[in-house]
């Protein structure tokens, strides 16, 4: 099981009221507590935090808001002394335009390093080279003039992030070297920031004005990500399979809405492991979840590993978007899926989105509900900080914390715990084929998990009323979990029906 931490929001160690590294080690035994195996930390290299890190001045420096490198290797050490492997991010698709590079592209148009990023020539009347647009709703045309040059360069996001050029063999060498830096400091795997974006049309053409692989699985309904990936895309990221080496976990970033394009990037093996997007934009319906699942087996190719997200930085939080009954339903759907859950810091608590006031607004994408600070205790800093904390945190962490879900045995916490020390003693959980059952109840979600002679039956019920799962004398084995605290295990009732809004999770004996 992999978990996200957001470094600004994890653990303050100094009390500037901004998450660091130090913080982070001194509260690793979380996620030992909670049953994690690898924990992927989102950007802490050296940036003017317009994007807060994805905007990197430097990929091989630490910035000082998080610490150092020294506090990096502490940090790789003692997670690994706590048999937890360590992810990094890594942004291939742009830096900062505050970085050296970018400073040398934009010097002149004869700079040696012109190539390394894209520029192009003005479109007919001055403006920009063609529709392109930035994947952030609110910085329009993802091109921006240069006045000194006369040309624009191609940002996919703010103008503060210009586009690297994929295509020139020194860019390509330069980010392997970061790869070759960060695995050398024993790092264990990494994240692949927007991979689907690293090769663009080479033509420049126009993008047409709507086609559905353009859609965003990021946002609800959106057509913001205007980006066609492109058929060399694949080919770069052999590439850097090939400098990882097999064994290097690679989570890709792949904003590519269409299943069967999505599932190019598992190559054959030799490309990544893309982060399955299809939770995202769907609402938390008995039907949307099965299609997600049921799409994502359809498309994955032999031997591809799916790797489940419910939330992340970008997206409103999972309690917030489904409601807290549902996102004790989620939590079982995640963790007895066939594939590697991922949870999203705070989301193991039920963390809901919090308001932050326009004058507190952070992000340049207006996420910054779903990145305050991670709930510790009910002290007035959560746990998190002794300082101001750089967004809210609710009054609702006085009850929604670790330390106070740890006592409640009825917690979303104990939940997690609970279904993370069920999936990692159960072969059909862990490495079992996925059955479902046909929807003959529109209402019910349920699927079988087997390995060996263990089947194991996950049923949920994401309706507002009771469903019958099995009717009487039909079920047979030992109820193991239910999202209902006060439901008895053991022996499985007969009939079995769900309450609203339950989930189960059944070993069967026959
Ligand atoms: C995707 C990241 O998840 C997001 O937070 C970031 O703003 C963009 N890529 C740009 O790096």
């Amino acid at each position: 099981m992999l978990y996200q931490v957001y470094p600004r929001s994890f653990a303050d160690s100094d009390g500037d009221g901004v998450g660091d590294l130090r913080g982070i080690t001194g509260r690793l035994d979380h996620l030992v507590d909670l049953g994690v195996d690898a924990v992927w930390l989102s950007p802490f290299y050296a940036s003017p935090m317009v994007d807060f890190g994805y905007d990197i001045t430097d990929h091989c420096a630490v910035d000082p808001v998080f610490g150092t490198l020294a506090d990096v290797d502490a940090l790789v050490a003692a997670a690994h002394a706590r048999g937890l492997r360590v992810l990094v991010d890594v942004v291939p698709n742009h830096t900062s335009d505050r970085h050296p590079w970018f400073a040398e592209s934009r010097s002149s148009r004869d700079s040696g390093r012109r190539d390394w990023y894209v520029w192009a020539d003005p479109g007919p009347g001055g403006g920009p080279p063609n529709n392109w647009l930035s994947a952030f709703a609110a910085s329009g045309p993802a091109w921006t003039l240069d006045g000194r040059t006369g040309q624009y360069y191609l940002h996919s996001y703010t103008a503060a992030q210009p586009d690297l050029n994929w295509q020139n063999a020194a860019v390509r060498e330069a980010v392997h070297d970061v790869l070759r830096f960060w695995l050398e400091r024993g790092v264990d795997g990494f994240r692949v920031d927007a991979a689907h974006r690293l090769v663009k049309d080479p033509t420049l053409a126009d993008n047409p004005a709507d086609v559905a692989h353009l859609r965003t699985a990021l946002v609800p309904g959106g057509t913001r990500l205007r980006h066609i990936d492109q058929p060399g895309v694949h080919e770069v990221l052999r590439e850097v399979r090939a400098v990882v080496g097999p064994d290097t976990l690679l989570l890709g970033e792949i904003g590519v809405a269409d299943p069967t394009r999505w599932a190019a990037y598992y190559g054959s093996g030799d490309e990544l492991v893309p982060l399955n997007p299809t939770f995202w934009s769907r609402p938390c319906t008995t039907d949307a979840l099965r299609s997600a699942v049921d799409t994502t087996e359809a498309v994955l190719p032999p031997g591809g590993w799916p790797v489940y997200a419910l939330g992340n930085h970008d997206l409103s939080r999972l309690a917030t978007r489904c409601g807290s009954a549902r996102a004790r339903l989620a939590a079982v759907l995640l963790l007895t899926l066939r594939g590697t859950p991922l949870v999203y810091y705070g989301d193991e608590l039920g963390m809901t989105d919090v308001p932050v006031p326009p004058e507190a607004a952070r992000d340049p994408d207006g996420r910054d509900p779903a990145r305050t600070p991670m709930q510790w205790d009910a002290s007035p800093g959560a746990g998190f900080t002794t300082g101001r904390p750089w967004l809210p945190i609710p009054p609702t962490a006085g009850t929604v914390n670790v330390a106070a879900e740890r006592a409640d045995p009825g917690s979303l916490l104990n939940l997690y715990r609970a279904l993370i020390r069920l999936r990692r003693r159960s072969p059909a959980l862990r490495t079992g084929d996925y059955r479902p059952l046909p929807p003959t109840d529109p209402g019910l979600y349920a699927y079988w998990r087997q390995a060996g002679d263990q089947r194991i039956l996950v049923a949920l019920n994401a309706t507002g009323r009771s469903r019958t799962v099995a009717p009487p004398g039909t079920s047979t084995g030992r109820l193991l979990l239910s999202t209902d605290p006060d439901r008895p295990l053991g022996e499985c009732p007969d009939p079995l029906v769900l309450a609203a809004d339950e989930a189960v999770v059944v070993e069967s004996d026959r």
